[in-house]
């Protein structure tokens, strides 16, 4: 019998923030393997290309072969039947952000009732991070290195700045 625990962080991703980090690291303390699954949603405007997203992910986790990258598109539910992995990990990292994970885990396991949702909930110090204001501040000639990796501030500066 195969008793290895694994799991799904599925998310955007434009781009990763040192706050999915810490999610993927608390998440290693639980689960044997955490599958990091980026959204391919051509219907919704990235700033960075699926094919950055994976390639900056992958950078930060090259050395650990715990956590794996990949991409998926159109239903989660769908996507966890192919991997045959039915435990999604999500940040939890304010009261906001409640509401809207809350009615997508009990959708996903509307939809299947194998579907598990694990919450966790990252250090204090990224609870107000999040990518959408990262390229905010970015776009705007700002720079918060401390809360992204440090290839991630570059790719910014050169996405926005060059
Ligand atoms: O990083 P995000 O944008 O908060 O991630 C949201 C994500 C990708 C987890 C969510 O939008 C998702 O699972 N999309 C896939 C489509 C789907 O299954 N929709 C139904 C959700 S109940």
């Amino acid at each position: 019998m195969n008793n290895t625990r694994n799991a799904v962080y599925p998310g955007s991703y434009d781009p990763i923030t040192n706050g999915h980090i810490d999610i993927i690291k608390r998440g290693l303390r639980i689960f044997d393997n955490v599958t990091v699954a980026v959204l391919t949603n051509p219907a919704k405007q990235s700033l960075f290309t699926l094919e950055e997203r994976l390639d900056m992910i992958h950078k930060c986790f090259a050395d650990n072969p715990r956590i794996q990258v990949d991409s998926f598109k159109g239903l989660l539910v769908d996507y966890l039947d192919k991997k045959k992995i039915h435990t999604v990990v999500r940040g939890l990292r304010a009261i906001s952000d409640f509401e809207v994970e809350f009615q997508m885990a009990l959708m996903n396991r509307r939809i299947n009732r194998e579907v598990e949702t694990i919450f966790l909930v990252p250090s204090v110090c990224y609870s107000f991070l999040s990518s959408r204001l990262v390229k905010e501040i970015y776009r705007l000639g700002g720079s918060i290195p401390q809360m992204v990796p440090e290839l991630v501030d570059q790719r910014l500066k050169d996405k926005y700045h060059k």
